[in-house]
């Protein structure tokens, strides 16, 4: 990944953590972007309680000494702050490259505002494959076979026992195939994340950070 990425999700990141206040309740993404949103919260040492959708967010979170409490002690979240793998106009987004989808979409859901944060590589005309997945593993064979196209990642188990993969098919209408994936038996979770989940996508081109798309919800 080039300087100029890394550049681009800092000023980010950096605008993002600047929405965060004094006792606020805030859900974490996962990826590199939000690497950088970690630090610059830890350097801005603001008293507010954070909630991460990885162990490998909640590691680096509590290493800078954010005040990090399970998701079980909370309820509702002011905010929640992430990444994306592909953003389009109409503010469809595709995530879980990381492979953390489906805790990603239970802290989006819960959060009052939900703002992604990306370098300027994540903006794309339309979105297309691959939309990561979290499946059962029981049955899991029979999952693949009736969603078709679809690869196993070689990676662990998620935190919750699923197993990661990935659907390669055509997206052509996010809305129709968020639905026949979220109809799916055997699909835990999909990487099609609605504008009515984002209240925010603030994107970094350069030195400059615009808000590219005001999302669905307020
Ligand atoms: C993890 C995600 C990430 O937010 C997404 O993959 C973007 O990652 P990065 O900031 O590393 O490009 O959805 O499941």
């Amino acid at each position: 990944m080039s300087a100029a990425r890394d550049t681009e999700k800092l000023l980010a990141a950096r605008e993002a953590a600047l929405l965060v206040e004094r006792g606020m309740r805030v859900g974490l993404g996962t990826g590199t972007t939000v690497a950088f949103l970690l630090e610059a919260l830890s350097t801005r040492a603001i008293d507010a309680t954070f909630v991460a959708t990885s162990p490998h967010t909640q590691a680096a979170a509590l290493a800078l000494g954010l005040h990090v409490e399970d998701f079980d002690a909370e309820t509702e979240l002011d905010l929640a702050i992430d990444g994306a793998d592909q953003i389009a106009p109409d503010g469809w987004l595709i995530k879980g490259a990381g492979g953390a989808l489906t805790r990603e979409k239970i802290v989006a859901a819960s959060a009052k505002r939900y703002v992604i944060i990306a370098d300027s590589s994540k903006l794309v005309d339309s979105l297309g494959p691959p939309v990561p997945l979290e499946l059962m593993a029981f049955g899991l064979r029979a999952t693949l076979a009736r969603l078709g196209s679809t690869t196993v990642r070689a990676v662990p188990l998620s935190p919750d026992g699923g197993v990661v993969a990935d659907y390669h098919g055509e997206v052509h209408d996010p809305a129709l195939l968020s639905r026949r994936l979220a109809d799916m038996p055997g699909v835990v979770e999909h990487g099609l994340f609605a504008p009515t989940l984002i209240s925010d996508v603030l994107v970094a081109s350069g030195n400059t950070v615009r808000r590219v798309i005001s999302g669905g919800r307020q």
